[in-house]
């Protein structure tokens, strides 16, 4: 599987269900206002631009508005603009609500901009890519924004599984440009992977560590690898549970229990597997297989589930049985 075919494979760690810890603290008092470029550690950019107001587009949105950032969301039509400005109000509102924020409703909506139009971007220090996972298109989205903004303004891509070194094929910043992959829900995830190309500069590895911090989140810092670092040990730990189930080690419910028990988990990897999805985990093993060899390869019993229909929570069968 190529990379570019990654497109349909939905990111692997889209399961809201284990997100633990509450929506991104409030940090504006310590967001002053920096420069564009600035690689202080101890604020946000004052200009965030985000390409593509999807599900992950406005997570990310939201959390750098809640940081002390000026949001601006660039989609592709005025549909979808509408949405993401919606989507993101709402989002600002329920901060309120909960108190996840000091700020009223108001000074957040007045920090929200979005646009279909691409010089619009022009005027942010940091622009994360968010588009669907479609390495043309992101090339593509990519080249363009790099185009209008400043010379000392920082890129990302949100990408879950594409090269980072790929992406940046096209860029004449490439040491300004790196992959910062936020996990689904936004607001509840606290990982962020800060993924260098080889090209990243250190000046912006260690800027965006102070950004993810100041959204209230934790980075970790991979090197441009198939399947990061979150995918590929989630999805080889997975794989040998599944195994050992084919070798009939143990019940699914054991082998969960042996984790969540013996090794701290918070849901087994079966249990896990069946939330994000059996087609989803093999085209990930699949695409990992063909990158990393052997260790990745799916065993019989996924490929057998996925044929029979049986996704896991979505269908009502996976390794356990889901009565909703
Ligand atoms: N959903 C997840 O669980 C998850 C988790 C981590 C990372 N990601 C990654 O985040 C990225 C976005 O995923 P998503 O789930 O938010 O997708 P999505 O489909 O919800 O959102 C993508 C948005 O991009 C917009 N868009 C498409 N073409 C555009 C263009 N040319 N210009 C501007 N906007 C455009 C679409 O209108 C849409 O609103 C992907 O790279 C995905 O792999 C997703």
């Amino acid at each position: 599987m190529s990379e570019a075919q990654m497109a349909s494979v939905p990111e692997a760690a889209s399961v809201p269900e284990l997100a633990s810890v509450s929506e991104a603290a409030s940090v504006l008092e310590l967001a002053s206002v920096s420069e564009a470029a600035s690689v202080s550690e101890l604020a946000v950019p004052s200009r965030v631009g985000v390409v593509g107001g999807g599900r992950m587009g406005v997570g990310i949105a939201h959390a750098f508005l809640l940081a002390g950032s000026q949001v601006l969301i660039l989609e592709r039509d005025a549909e979808a603009a509408e949405r993401a400005q919606a989507g993101l109000a709402t989002a600002a509102r329920r901060s309120v609500e909960r108190s996840t924020t000091q700020e009223d409703e108001s000074a957040l909506l007045a920090r929200i901009d979005v646009t279909t139009d691409l010089s619009a971007l022009g005027a942010s220090g940091l622009v994360i890519e968010a588009v669907p996972e479609d390495l043309d298109l992101k090339v593509s989205m990519l080249t363009k924004i790099e185009a209008v903004l400043a010379d000392d303004a920082w890129l990302a891509s949100n990408t879950s599984s594409l090269s980072i070194d790929l992406l940046t094929a096209t860029l004449t910043r490439p040491e300004r440009f790196c992959g910062l992959h936020f996990f689904n829900p936004v607001p509840s995830s606290t990982l962020v992977e800060i993924v260098n190309g080889s090209q990243t500069s250190v000046a912006l590895t260690d800027a965006a560590r102070g950004w993810v911090r100041m959204i209230g989140k934790t980075p970790i810092v991979v090197k441009d690898s198939p399947g990061f670092a979150s995918s590929r040990l989630g999805v080889v730990i997975a794989l040998e549970a599944i195994r050992m189930l084919e070798d009939g080690v143990a019940s699914a419910e054991d082998i969960d229990t042996a984790m969540v028990l013996g090794y701290k988990f918070p849901v087994g990897p079966l249990h896990l597997t069946d939330l994000v999805g059996l087609d989803v985990r093999l085209g990930i093993a699949e695409y990992l297989h063909s990158t990393l060899g052997e260790r990745f390869a799916p065993p019989a019993l996924l490929r057998e589930k996925v044929a029979a229909g049986q996704l896991g929570r979505k269908t009502g069968e996976g390794f356990f049985t889901w009565s909703e």
